[in-house]
């Protein structure tokens, strides 16, 4: 796809017929500009980077390589469903590097939220580096960048390389399918791409993924707490007749007073979170039923070890931000 602007007479993408009509015209594209050439993907799972690993597969099959970084931070089954997906179902690829140790290293005893972005932004940098390095003969890279980033960039608002400060040594030529396209067309060429609902509809989620969820020096068993206690808020959220926007649990590091087996029991607090917006500018915090409530307190008090204490978070934005950091 060339040129950076959306013609004024492309159809916003809303049916089937129309995604795989814009499938069928990517996939020569992509044929033409890769022809016989290999492209490296930082594939992460979300919707953008696996709508174009399913475009650049049905393009150009295994000359596409799939790098897929779990930096430890990512959501209960996501390396897992990324690995099912795109190498046992679509055939891909798909080199799957296990950094969780390197990333939570790096970030242990860092409270502070921006550095803990900056390590994260970072070390993703290096570990995708250090995988492009080891390939032989890469001279594209594709990337999941969708209009709004262009839109944004071109505003100064944020850089719209998803995998922006690669190394100079690198000197790939970008592969950009979707890149004229809404967040909404994106999901329709997902689902008419065969890919499973619950990647096609995902939430968003931060790059720097629950690291800023779990407020403060990240440590493993509070990461793995959270894990489990987003899993369980989203699990039950998600069988709401209507979703909220976005929803999801954090857990603070501080710890309350709690009782078991007539013990004392210091334990942490996991916090609810789900939120209504239009462009997460303003937000308001949802009115959830508490039959769902209720559930999920009694989960994560039951399944969630450490934790000791449910909360709910029923700040809008302003003032409260989405994310906690
Ligand atoms: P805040 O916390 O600023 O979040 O109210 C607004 C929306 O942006 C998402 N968010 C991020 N997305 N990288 C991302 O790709 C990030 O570092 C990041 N931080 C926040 C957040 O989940 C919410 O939807």
């Amino acid at each position: 796809m060339t040129g950076n602007v959306r013609p004024a007479e492309m159809k916003r993408i809303t049916t089937p017929e129309l995604a795989q009509a814009f499938i069928d015209e990517q996939i020569s594209e992509l044929k033409a500009q890769i022809g016989d050439k290999k492209v490296l993907l930082a594939l992460s799972g979300g919707v953008d980077s696996s709508v174009v690993a399913a475009l650049l597969i049905k393009a150009v099959g295994d000359q596409l390589v799939c790098v897929h970084v779990n930096h430890g931070l990512l959501r209960k089954g996501e390396p897992e469903q990324v690995i099912k997906v795109f190498r046992d179902e679509l055939g891909a690829q798909l080199i799957y590097v296990d950094a969780v140790d390197r990333f939570l290293d790096k970030l242990a005893g860092v409270t502070d939220p921006e550095r803990k972005r900056k390590i994260i932004g970072k070390e993703f940098i290096d570990v995708f580096a250090e995988e492009a390095r080891k390939l032989d003969g890469i001279e594209f890279l594709g990337q999941g960048t969708i209009y709004p980033d262009i839109l944004e960039s071109k505003d100064g608002i944020k850089a719209h390389h998803n995998v922006g400060g690669m190394p100079e040594e690198f000197d790939f030529e970008l592969v950009e399918p979707v890149k004229l396209l809404y967040k909404d067309e994106v999901r329709v060429v997902g689902k008419q791409l065969g890919l499973p609902d619950n990647m096609v509809y995902r939430q968003p989620f931060p790059g720097p993924g629950l690291g800023v969820r779990c407020v403060g020096a990240i440590t493993r068993d509070r990461l793995e707490a959270l894990r489990e206690a987003d899993a369980i808020v989203r699990e039950e959220i998600g069988k709401l007749d209507e979703t909220p926007w976005q929803y999801f649990a954090v857990i603070p590091d501080m710890q309350s007073t709690g009782i078991k087996d007539n013990k004392r029991y210091m334990g942490w607090s996991a916090v609810i979170r789900a939120i209504n917006t239009v462009d997460a500018v303003t937000a308001e915090s949802v009115v959830l039923p508490w039959e769902t409530l209720r559930t999920i307190r009694d989960r994560i008090i039951a399944e969630v070890p450490g934790v000791n204490r449910v909360l709910w978070d029923m700040s809008d934005k302003p003032v409260s931000t989405i994310e906690w950091e």
